[in-house]
């Protein structure tokens, strides 16, 4: 179905989410911006949550560090954030070293900070993550542990996590970058220690503490067709056939500018024909430093592409950025050289990018 076939039906969706009178989004009548400040800011526009919500689609932002900026930055930050956004996901939050820090010890606060800001400001809350190979608490990784031990340690993790957030998330990652590129299951903390099930048990074991809540497994270089996405094809289907609860697949989509896979959409297509969610989960278009205006521009168009194809289809009704302003973004840092891979620069002004996922929503 084409992006604007699918308008007129979200236009039911729209009165739903009116009614619900879950968008705090706000837009400024035209021509008030005093003449010292010729550039508008994202809060001057219609939203870009307001856009989606017209087309029954969530858009969303990772947020950490900013968040909690003090002064008129940490205002400029959750204004933004709280304008632009019916999404957020804990950026590190709920990772396992930040929420399970020592063996008997669940420190939730950080992460409930978001989720209760989520809640007031009618943005939905992505989970991320339950069970990962990195970032792991240091009592975990320099234990020693036998395999009962750790499906016990696996077992006590989830439940906690999604019991503790039930009814408050939209959807969990249960399980994060499980894959290796060739497709076969990735060696790592819980696939050494508790042997390659460990994925169904993480599954099964989210699914009985909460009923409701989506179920994803999330991963990198699977927004393409090639080996990886073909093995999770596989896992999906044998999970269908086995019975083991899978609601949905997140693409994380970290890409380099002009990377963005020509099979998109028809992975896309091929995992929504299972019945399951495909959500773009952690969306950037990273590229070498300094940018240029031209590289800007052609960034827009990657923004953009990814954003309709996946609004193309009901399933993918969900596209989540690792972040919105350069400010705080995690490439810089994980992809030296590399950087400008958000659609707000560094001074929280809109960039091109900003600007085609305006245009293609509008
Ligand atoms: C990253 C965060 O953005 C960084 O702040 C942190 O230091 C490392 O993790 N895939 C994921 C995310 O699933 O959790 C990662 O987030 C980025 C790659």
């Amino acid at each position: 179905m084409s992006f604007v076939a699918l308008r007129a039906a979200a236009l039911l969706v729209l009165g739903i989410v009116a009614a619900c009178g879950s968008d705090s989004s706000q837009s400024t009548a035209p021509g008030n911006n005093p003449p010292t400040q010729p550039t508008p800011t994202s809060t001057d526009t219609v939203s870009l949550r307001t856009l989606a919500a017209a087309e029954g689609r969530l858009i969303g932002s990772a947020v950490d560090r900013g968040f909690r900026y003090a002064g008129t930055d940490g205002v400029t930050f959750r204004t933004m954030l709280a304008h632009e956004f019916s999404v957020l996901t804990p950026e590190n939050d709920m990772k396992h070293e930040r929420i399970h820090p020592a063996r008997d010890v669940y420190r939730f606060e950080p992460a409930d900070s978001l989720v209760t800001f989520a809640d007031a400001n009618g943005m939905k809350v992505r989970g991320h993550n339950l069970i990962w190979h990195q970032q792991l608490a240091s009592w975990l990784t320099s234990g020693t542990w036998t395999s009962d031990e750790a499906r016990a340690l696996l077992v006590d993790h989830v439940t906690k996590v999604v019991s503790h957030y039930r009814g408050r998330v939209l959807e969990w990652d249960v399980v994060n970058e499980g894959l290796a590129d060739d497709g076969s299951l990735r060696s790592g903390f819980w696939f050494d220690h508790v042997g390659r099930d460990y994925v169904e048990l993480a599954f099964r074991t989210a699914r009985a503490a909460d009923p409701n809540v989506a179920l994803f497994f999330n991963d990198y270089n699977i927004e393409g067709i090639n080996p990886k996405s073909d093995s999770l094809y596989a896992m999906v289907r044998d999970f269908q056939a086995r019975g083991v609860p899978i609601d949905g697949i997140g693409l994380e989509s970290h890409f380099q500018l002009g990377g963005v896979p020509a099979s998109l959409g028809a992975n896309i297509a091929r995992f929504a024909a299972l019945g399951v969610k495909v959500h773009i989960t952690e969306l950037d278009v990273r590229m070498p430093l300094p940018s240029t205006a031209a590289q800007s521009q052609t960034q827009g168009q990657n923004y953009r592409d990814v954003v309709s194809t996946c609004f193309g289809f009901a399933a993918c009704d969900v596209v989540v950025m690792w972040g919105f302003t350069d400010k705080e973004s995690w490439i810089p840092s994980a992809f030296p050289g590399w950087g400008a891979a958000l659609i707000f620069d560094s001074s929280y002004q809109p960039k091109p990018a900003y600007a085609s996922l305006h245009d293609l929503l509008k």
